[in-house]
């Protein structure tokens, strides 16, 4: 299948909306994706389309020498196919490469019982730093992940 990858632009935020409520136990709501898009000033916001429709998402940000993944989805029906593996390798791709901006670290928070995800981190070169008691509105723990790019490159 022939996917593409682009910014998220405001006339996709319902389709991401969607994926958002499929995807989450505690989904974000409509309002906090338009924060991302128009409000905040450090995100950066990724979706994969297939055919014009949105099956996925990475939603992350950078400050400073580190970003941070706030959210990555794929919609059920399109997952096992690399879109996870694709959202994470374009997200590096938009790191500056030069300047005072380089990311050393990606850092991300994932439910502790989330074994695809924590898989795919894995995978990605994410390393467990700590595990965040009661982290999550209903007491689940989070695994805290870091990437370490500059020892990669
Ligand atoms: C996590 C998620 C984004 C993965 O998306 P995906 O497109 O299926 O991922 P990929 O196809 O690129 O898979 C890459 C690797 O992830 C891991 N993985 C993905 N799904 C998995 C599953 N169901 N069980 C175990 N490992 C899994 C595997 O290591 C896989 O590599 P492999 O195919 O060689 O086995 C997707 O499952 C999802 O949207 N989940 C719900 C939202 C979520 O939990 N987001 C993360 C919040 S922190």
């Amino acid at each position: 299948m022939d996917y593409k990858v682009r910014f998220l632009e405001k006339a996709d935020l319902e389709q991401v909306y969607e994926i958002e409520k499929e995807c989450f136990i505690n989904p974000w709501k409509f309002s906090d994706l338009e924060y991302e898009l128009e409000g905040n000033p450090v995100n950066k916001f990724l979706v994969v389309e297939c055919s014009g429709r949105i099956v996925g998402f990475n939603d992350f940000m950078i400050t400073f020498n580190s970003a941070t993944i706030s959210q990555i989805a794929v919609t059920k029906e399109f997952r096992h196919q690399g879109l996870g593996t694709l959202l994470l390798n374009e997200m590096e791709k938009c790191f500056p490469s030069e300047g005072d901006q380089i990311v050393e670290n990606v850092t991300l928070e994932v439910r502790a019982s989330n074994v695809p995800a924590i898989n795919l981190y894995k995978k990605h070169g994410y390393e467990v730093v700590v595990k965040k008691p009661h982290y999550y509105p209903d007491g689940e723990d989070a695994i805290y992940m870091v990437k370490r790019l500059m020892l990669c490159r």
